[in-house]
């Protein structure tokens, strides 16, 4: 299934690489014959992408992208290492859920902190360096599905992903003149989650699953395709797009019947007239 692009010696950050969709993506650009650095805050989950991937080509740096100090260090540590950056994916996000009569003012700060702020400083400074460095860019952002329903307990969650999505918009009219693509994938539900699952969650996924189009969650290689795609030169005409990769989720429910039948049999639709009794 794995969607082959070729990005020989190409320089990416993955933020978010230490676990879930991040992993994946680190390495499906090393498959790609890319440099990477996988950045993230958790120390032992970037350990265990680096060990798992075993390869030359893969750095690694503990930051946190919401903090000025550590998206200037990732992107110096990609100077450093590569040379330059040809490609930022804007990964690393946290999903808490709280009704917002419960919600608390931290957790909302730290969500809009990763997700909104850490996606504006890593883009600004990868900019500023692709720039610096006379390099045509690709940055891809992260949204998700939940910006386009009001789901419950998301307030703060898919506020903060919709504002990636205005944020991908602005930033690709600013950085076209510097040949710099900004795009953003918004995947539906992901199967990222160790297992077990906690009991609650097991039980609402069980409801959700049958009622997805496809009827099973999408797998981090599905969301990895994408990224690669608009990563490579085959997406060289993509800019402020905003790319669902959410099995239909989107759109509707599952659709298990063989027709639909039209009920309501008072008129005649050809004629308009009420059909005879
Ligand atoms: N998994 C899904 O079903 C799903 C659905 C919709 C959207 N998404 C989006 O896909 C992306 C990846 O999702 P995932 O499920 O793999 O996430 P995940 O929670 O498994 O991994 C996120 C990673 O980001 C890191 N991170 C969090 N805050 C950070 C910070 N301040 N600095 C550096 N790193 C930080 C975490 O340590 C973690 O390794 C996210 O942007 C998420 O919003 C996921």
């Amino acid at each position: 299934m794995a969607f082959e692009v070729r990005l020989p010696g190409q320089s990416v950050i993955v933020t978010g690489a230490a676990r879930g969709i991040g992993r994946v993506m680190v390495q499906r650009f090393l498959a790609a014959g890319a440099r990477v650095l996988a950045a993230d805050r958790d120390a032992a989950g970037l350990a265990e992408t680096v060990t798992l991937a075993g390869s030359a080509d893969l750095a690694s740096i503990v930051a946190d992208v919401s903090a000025a100090e550590g998206a200037a260090a990732i992107v110096a540590a990609a100077v450093s290492a590569f040379g330059g950056i040809d490609i930022l994916v804007n990964n690393a996000a946290v999903a808490p859920h709280a009704t917002l009569l419960d919600e608390r003012p931290e957790v909302w700060d730290t969500v809009y902190g990763v997700n909104c702020r850490g996606t504006f400083l890593m883009t600004q400074a990868a900019a500023r360096a692709m720039i610096a460095g006379g390099n045509p860019g690709r940055i891809i952002n992260f949204s998700s599905g939940v910006t386009k329903r009001g789901s419950a307990g998301a307030a703060c969650y898919a506020s903060s992903r919709a504002a990636v999505e205005s944020f991908t918009r602005v930033a690709a009219i600013e950085l076209a003149q510097h040949s710099i693509l900004v795009t953003c994938v918004s995947p539906g539900l992901i199967d990222t989650q160790p297992k077990p699952l906690p009991p609650t969650m097991a039980e609402s996924l069980g409801r959700r699953i049958p009622a997805l189009p496809l009827a099973r969650p999408g797998e981090s290689d599905e969301v990895a395709n994408v990224v690669l795609f608009l990563a490579s030169e085959a997406a060289s005409y993509i800019t402020g797009a905003v790319i669902d990769v959410d099995g239909g989720a989107g759109i509707g429910s599952r659709f298990l019947g063989a027709s639909v039948p039209d009920e309501d049999v008072r008129y005649d639709w050809v004629t308009g007239r009420l059909a005879p009794a």
